[in-house]
């Protein structure tokens, strides 16, 4: 995920802006760049790849008294990660970093671009720098020209921008993404996208809110509300541990991943979801000309979310749909057909025997997707085709927001394939386009849940064992639901088709044998009930979720109310998440790293 730092002050500007962009690090990112405004003269520097590259470049550039500066690290979303495409971008005399999508970029784009703009990179950011400077030509100063700049731009954003008119000043916004000030007695003035990059510089801190924006100078901090009203800044002090600060206050990365999952689900769909239609500007509609069946391949948690999309491919874009692990795959010498997609799904992008299985499609002339979270990453450079999950590093090994979002791009993707394929009407998409947008609050972990959970995991902590029971696409999340316990809990656990149970696995029902139930409400409730009431009768211990209290359970979870099977499927899927975290706190386990495991699998 990007990280931006900002700095106004009379110290080695270059210098806190490196140092700050070396605290987000552990954030991600593919690209890193400074513009710094000293005696009216700006100097850029953007490299490629890991800070050491940017150091290099800065080596011999050292500002000699009062500057102001901007930086950020970027992990691409909109175009490759080049030195074009990395921040800040420059208008004609002022300079942009931002975090987040700016979602009508294209429209904003399109009228700049009429008016005679020229545009360098690929980004969303850059219509920012441009829309400002248009804006300038007619306002009275800059900050009225910044402030009807943000009025115009719909999404997500953390912006600092800085102009050669106002040489003292760094205009800031705040919408959806984080954004902080931090003040010491110095008269400097830091700015950040998280804590770290401030401590050891600032003793107390003001976290915008939404929607605010306005300026700061040496002397002056400007901020106004959505409503254009001037407020107060409230600062408060900064704590000083650094990793508490980079895991946000959670105790640990996939507590804190869990709780970022409903904002990197709105930036997986922003810009994607039309009124009946959704828009993945990335494919070529001909990409899925003579297609008949598609092939989906990974391994692990990725796996999961492949199962996952069979069912809404099959369902709603009404194409045959086959899933392949992909350690199998590479060796049972496979039938490939050309009027098949492949498609491989990986968080890394560099998964040993995924990346084997894309050469093996392309080796045999077969069109071929990836759906990836990290953009360069080898698949993604090999695919056809790439859509970006948009999840930001996931540093916990045991996956999560990954995995939200790869489900979250096959629900889009089932639906851009109905369109083209004509197997839903534009009525029914845009209905599913509408639970889309639901999609974000269902998956807020609230304090309640969160408490009942934690209370409720001091009685799965032994046992000879876990059955995670699901049907239809709740199979795969139980199967998602037993991986993750698993993982991080060391206790054995299976995912199963509920209505198989009955073919072997009930033998193993007692007490001391816990089902994980996923009982929802609007897919086949009946059928997955009866399932779960042969494992009662056996006298197994029950956790059920559901939406619907269900009595022949020992512990029942209620997720909040759903009106539909998918909205069901993101409210059970933070509960096993949450449920497995806890369980392996109690059992005193590293949750972000799990014994034997590794977060990138680069060998067989
Ligand atoms: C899941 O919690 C694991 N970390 C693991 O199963 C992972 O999903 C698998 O190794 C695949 O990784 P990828 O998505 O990066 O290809």
């Amino acid at each position: 995920m990007c990280g931006i730092v900002g700095y106004i002050g009379k110290k080695n500007t270059k210098q806190i802006l490196l140092d700050g962009l070396k605290e987000l690090e552990y954030r991600g990112y593919d690209s890193a760049g400074i513009a710094v405004l000293e005696d009216g003269e700006f100097s850029n520097f953007k490299a490629v790849g890991k800070l050491v590259n940017l150091e290099e470049k800065t080596k011999d550039f050292k500002t000699k008294s009062f500057a102001i500066g901007i930086g950020h690290t970027r992990w691409a979303t909109h175009g490759k990660p080049t030195e074009i495409n990395a921040h800040p971008h420059l208008g004609e005399s002022s300079y942009v970093v931002h975090n987040g999508i700016i979602e009508n970029y294209a429209t904003l784009k399109k009228e700049l671009q009429t008016s005679g703009v020229t545009f360098l990179s690929q980004t969303d950011t850059e219509v920012i720098v441009h829309q400002f400077e248009k804006n300038q030509k007619n306002a009275k100063n800059s900050f009225e020209a910044f402030a009807k700049t943000v009025s115009q731009l719909h999404g997500a954003y953390a912006i600092l921008l800085i102009t050669k008119t106002e040489p003292e000043t760094i205009f800031f916004a705040k919408h959806g993404s984080p954004m902080l000030v931090g003040i010491n007695g110095e008269n400097e003035k830091y700015f950040a996208s998280s804590d770290t990059p401030l401590i050891g510089h600032c003793q107390s801190v003001n976290y915008f809110e939404d929607g605010d924006y306005g300026y700061v100078t040496p002397k002056e901090i400007a901020i106004f509300d959505k409503n254009g009203v001037k407020k107060e800044a409230k600062f408060s002090p900064l704590s000083q541990n650094k990793l508490l600060a980079q895991k946000d206050g959670f105790r640990f990365f996939m507590e804190k991943e869990i709780y970022e999952q409903s904002v990197v689900m709105s930036d997986t769909m922003m810009g994607r979801l039309g009124e009946s239609e959704i828009l993945f500007d990335e494919l070529d509609k001909n990409l899925f000309d003579g297609i008949n069946e598609i092939k989906l391949c990974a391994c692990g948690t990725s796996y999961h979310s492949a199962m996952s999309a069979s069912y809404l491919l099959e369902r709603y874009s009404k194409i045959r749909t086959s899933l392949e692990i992909a350690s199998e795959f590479r060796y049972r010498e496979p039938i490939m057909s050309k009027d098949t997609l492949f498609v491989v799904i990986s968080q890394s992008g560099e998964t040993a025997d995924t990346l084997e299985t894309l050469k093996m499609a392309k080796t045999a002339g077969l069109k071929t997707l990836v759906i990836c979270n990290v953009d360069n990453s080898s698949m993604v450079r090999l695919a056809d085709a790439t859509i970006l999950t948009r999840a930001g590093i996931e540093k916990g090994v045991a996956s999560t927001k990954a995995f939200a979002t790869q489900v979250t791009v096959f629900w889009m993707l089932s639906l851009f394939i109905a369109k083209l394929k004509n197997s839903l009407s534009a009525d029914e998409i845009a209905s599913h386009i509408s639970l889309l947008r639901e999609l974000p609050s269902h998956v807020k972990v609230t304090d309640d849940m969160h408490e009942r959970i934690k209370r409720l995991s001091k009685r799965y902590l032994h046992g000879h064992g876990f059955f995670f029971i699901g049907r239809d696409i709740f199979y795969p999340l139980a199967l998602e639901g037993a991986l993750k316990l698993k993982e991080i809990s060391y206790l054995h656990a299976e995912g199963y088709p509920a209505g198989e149970m009955k073919h072997g696995p009930i033998a193993l029902a007692d007490p001391e044998l816990f089902t994980i139930a996923l009982l929802p409400k609007h897919l086949h409730y009946e059928k997955s009930k009866s399932n779960v009431e042969e494992l009662s009768a056996r006298d197994s211990t029950i956790c059920a979720i559901s939406q619907i209290e269900f009595d022949k359970a020992d512990d029942f979870i209620e997720i909040s109310e759903c009106r539909h099977y998918m909205l069901e499927f993101f409210e059970m899927m933070v509960v096993l998440q949450l449920l497995s975290l806890e369980i392996s706190v109690r059992l005193g386990n590293d949750v972000d790293m799990p014994r034997n495991l590794a977060k990138s699998v680069t060998v067989e």
